[in-house]
């Protein structure tokens, strides 16, 4: 019997809205070949990438910082297999589109205010993400309680993963309403969602020092995967 190869390690340059992104797996080289490997990639990217690494170490991050980048902030990508042991009978409907924008805008801003990225969504922005071929409003879950969103999952999902992966997009509740339950329930509404749809693997992304998301995130069952460490040059990150 042959054995596959090895995967040759790879770098990708993309682009978010923040300009040039470069995204790599650690795992995947020695120490020396990153060095030289990411050094030719920059040599050709924009002046102030930002560099998102897969499972950082100590050894890398000194390796970044001979390049002139410094750890801004981590991620976890968490999975686990769906359908989860806990349910929710919560009502939730779906995103209508045309009508929920702005409320929906007001009500994730306040929720993130305090997040450099996610607290910055406009009428625009969402209305560019509805274009993606992605956008399925049956999977962006609302919950409303006195006349007004108080709740949101937003859901995801990717084909081109294999098994197809179901992923928590975005989710939040206003502050209003925090610590009444609704973050459990409308996660876990956003997963029996993609239960529905036949997926049988889930994931998010979440801030690694969002405790109260990571802790709710732990008792559904959803474990760390892999540990996104995102650098930038120092002048890009003040
Ligand atoms: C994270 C968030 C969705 C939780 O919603 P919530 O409705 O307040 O949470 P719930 O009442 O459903 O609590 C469920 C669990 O979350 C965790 N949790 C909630 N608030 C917490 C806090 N302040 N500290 C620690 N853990 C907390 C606990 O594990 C809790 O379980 P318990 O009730 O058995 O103790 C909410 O805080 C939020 O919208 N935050 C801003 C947006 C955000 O961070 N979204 C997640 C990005 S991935």
């Amino acid at each position: 019997m042959t054995e596959d190869p090895p995967e040759a390690p790879t770098i990708t340059l993309t682009q978010d809205r923040d300009g040039e992104v470069v995204e790599l797996d650690a795992s995947q080289w020695n120490h020396d070949a990153l060095y030289m490997a990411l050094r030719d990639v920059l040599s050709q990217a924009t002046p102030d990438p930002s560099i998102w690494l897969d499972h950082p170490s100590d050894e890398v991050d000194l390796i970044l910082e001979r390049l002139g980048f410094t750890p801004q902030r981590d991620l976890f990508r968490m999975e686990t297999s769906i359908p989860l042991q806990q349910r929710t009978e919560l009502t939730t409907r779906s995103f209508v589109t045309g009508r929920d924008e702005e409320e929906w805008c007001e009500v994730n801003n306040r929720a993130f205010a305090w997040h450099r990225e996610q607290s910055g969504w406009t009428v625009e922005l969402l209305r560019e993400q509805q274009q993606e071929p992605w956008f399925d409003p049956e999977g962006f879950r609302i919950y409303e309680r006195d006349g007004r969103i108080a709740a949101f999952c937003w859901t995801k999902i990717h084909p081109d993963e294999n098994p197809v992966i179901g992923e928590v997009y975005v989710i939040a509740v206003d502050p209003d309403f925090h610590g009444l339950g609704l973050g459990r329930a409308l996660t876990l509404a956003g997963y029996q969602h993609l239960e529905a749809a036949a997926i049988t693997r889930a994931m998010l992304y979440v801030d690694a020092d969002n405790t109260p998301a990571v802790n709710l995130y732990q008792d559904l069952g959803l474990e760390v995967q892999v540990v996104r460490r995102l650098y930038q040059q120092p002048d890009k990150a003040s």
